[in-house]
């Protein structure tokens, strides 16, 4: 990546949509995806394969990704679509349907099919607490869960993702969040195999000072930053000033969610990601390049929050139609 290029991961249809209590149609989330892949967006986070009655609004993924890989969304380049798995069992359903469908992580697409990539997303966390409510299990656990998944995927050629949650602050435990902690549960996750690690400030508590701590501790345990994503909600509304942070000490992945969609089922009053349209104007401010039409992310901002029901929470996104 050269310096100036900024990597957008959208999360929306997944961080963005899991914790929507009313059922969405499978139509909306469809063309929600449709409309992503032709913003310039390089990596969309499509869905999770988790229990049903653990995140009912995902019960949909293993559709989504049937459509996904038989029929991808026109893009003009290759679109990666990932999948978070919290288990082996939620990437055998994964692997059972790129069997069937035939199509290999890396599909190289053809005059009638978009070239796409599939992708896997996989979970820790920085306390135990919420490592229990999020998934059933302690951290060592969880970091044990991870190693058939990593063997499992690499056979399959699919990326790898992993997510460190609560990184700067914890709906049990706090803000006070160790950062030595996370960077040893981020150097571990790539020890495993993992490709990418995305470090998340699940509560939205972190701030500029602590998220520059939590930066410092990941470069002291020798973890490269072409190695890491960030990923903040917005909650505390300090989500683009960490991103600032973020952006200074040489981090060149960020997450965010269209329209400022989404919330933890597992984090009470956490609210949505940043929103991707707030985001790609930051990034566009500061010289930097991301790919993303701000034009286009902001009329699915506008579209998705209606559809929805709710406030369209990116002020960029409706300054940019009110303009
Ligand atoms: P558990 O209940 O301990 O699982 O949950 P289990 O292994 O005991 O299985 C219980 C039942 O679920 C069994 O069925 C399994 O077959 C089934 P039963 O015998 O009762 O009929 N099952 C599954 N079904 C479908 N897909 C699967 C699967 N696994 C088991 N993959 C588990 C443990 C990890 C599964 C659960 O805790 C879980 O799903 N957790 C994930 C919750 C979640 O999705 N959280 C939100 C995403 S993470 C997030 O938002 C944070 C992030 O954005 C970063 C940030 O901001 O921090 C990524
Ligand atoms: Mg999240």
């Amino acid at each position: 990546l050269a310096s100036d290029h900024v990597r957008i991961v959208e999360v929306g249809p997944r961080d963005g949509l899991q914790n929507e209590k009313k059922s969405i149609p499978m139509d909306t989330k469809m063309e929600l995806i449709r409309r992503l892949a032709k913003t310039g967006v390089t990596t969309i986070e499509a869905g999770s394969f988790v229990p049903a009655k653990w995140v009912p609004q995902m019960a949909s993924t293993a559709e989504i990704c049937e459509q996904l890989l038989t029929a991808p969304p026109q893009s003009q380049s290759t679109i990666a679509y990932n999948y978070l798995v919290p288990n082996i069992k939620g990437l055998e359903s994964l692997v059972k349907i790129m069997d069937e469908t035939g199509v290999p992580a890396d599909s190289p697409g053809s005059e009638s099919k978009s070239a796409t990539t599939t992708e896997v997303s996989l979970f820790a966390a920085a306390t135990e607490s919420f490592s229990k409510a999020n998934t059933n299990c302690t951290i060592a656990e969880s970091l044990e869960r991870i190693k058939p998944i990593v063997a499992l995927a690499k056979t399959k050629n699919i990326r790898v993702r992993g997510y460190v949650s609560v990184a700067l602050g914890c709906p049990y435990e706090g803000p006070e969040v160790s950062p030595s902690k996370v960077a040893d549960i981020t150097a571990t996750l790539l020890e495993m195999g993992a490709d990418e690690v995305s470090v998340a400030d699940t509560t939205g508590m972190g701030t500029a000072p602590r998220t520059m701590e939590l930066l410092q501790a990941l470069k002291a345990a020798g973890i490269a930053n072409t190695d890491l994503a960030l990923h903040f909600h917005d909650t505390y509304g300090q989500a683009l000033v960490n991103t600032i942070v973020g952006l200074e000490h040489g981090v060149r992945i960020f997450d965010s969610s269209v329209g400022g969609l989404g919330g933890c089922p597992y984090s009470k009053g956490a609210t949505g990601n940043v929103s991707t349209e707030d985001l790609v104007h930051t990034i566009h401010s500061l010289g930097m390049h991301t790919g993303v039409s701000l034009e286009e992310m902001s009329r699915i901002g506008s579209w998705i929050s209606g559809e929805l029901g709710r406030v369209n929470d990116s002020r960029a996104g409706k300054a940019t139609l009110g303009r």
